[in-house]
């Protein structure tokens, strides 16, 4: 995809990518996505964040793994076919596994994930804006203490997502919504 510099284009153009091509990505770009990372916000400014960023082949084909069987379980037959456009985790050139602290005192709520996934929304668009794409995928959570267990992640920390990160195989058009109004409500609710 070719990079994007016009912030109000980005939204739009931002698209769930699972399938890249071997073109490595470089550390640079990555020290730059993160940067946009932690430029976003969080409950009382706590910058509860972590992010690990895996390029070991074998940490990726297990994370994949379990990935993988938590998408089966979600979606049993339905469950998405691989094809060109869905390879496995394990073919991204990069993982990104964002964490968050989680108080022992605090099970993890609203305002633990508010801390996180705002930072992982500015990662993703930092990406597409240098042409990289990203998806952000949740499943893994359905085998967390073994993602857990891989990443040697410590006790009161949760890992929010686990993002592919590379360059894409092929050009996305826009993202499809509803028209705005759908969703829309003025002064109060309305059914
Ligand atoms: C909370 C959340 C969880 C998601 N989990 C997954 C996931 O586990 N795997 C996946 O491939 N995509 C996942 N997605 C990506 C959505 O499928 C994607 O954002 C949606 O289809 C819109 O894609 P588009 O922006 O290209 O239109 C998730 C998105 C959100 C917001």
């Amino acid at each position: 995809m070719e990079p994007m510099n016009d912030a109000m284009e980005l939204f739009r153009h931002q698209r769930a990518v699972r399938a890249f091509s071997d073109r490595a990505v470089t550390d640079d770009a990555i020290d730059q996505i993160l940067q946009a990372a932690i430029h976003g916000p969080s409950g009382s400014n706590t910058q509860p964040w972590h992010f690990i960023v895996v390029r070991d082949q074998a940490v990726k084909d297990q994370l994949s793994d379990a990935y993988e069987e938590g998408i089966r379980e979600a979606y049993g037959d339905a469950t998405p076919a691989r094809g060109a456009d869905r390879q496995p985790l394990s073919a991204a050139p990069v993982l990104i596994v964002p964490c968050v602290d989680t108080p022992p005192s605090n099970r993890a709520g609203f305002q633990t994930g508010a801390s996180i996934y705002p930072n992982i929304q500015n990662l993703m668009l930092a990406a597409r804006a240098l042409g990289l794409g990203t998806v952000l995928t949740t499943l893994h959570r359905r085998r967390k203490e073994r993602v857990h267990e891989i990443l040697a992640i410590p006790e009161g920390i949760e890992s929010a997502a686990i993002i592919p990160l590379g360059w894409p195989t092929r050009t996305y058009g826009p993202n499809r919504r509803p028209p705005l109004a759908n969703f829309v409500m003025q002064d109060r609710w309305r059914s």
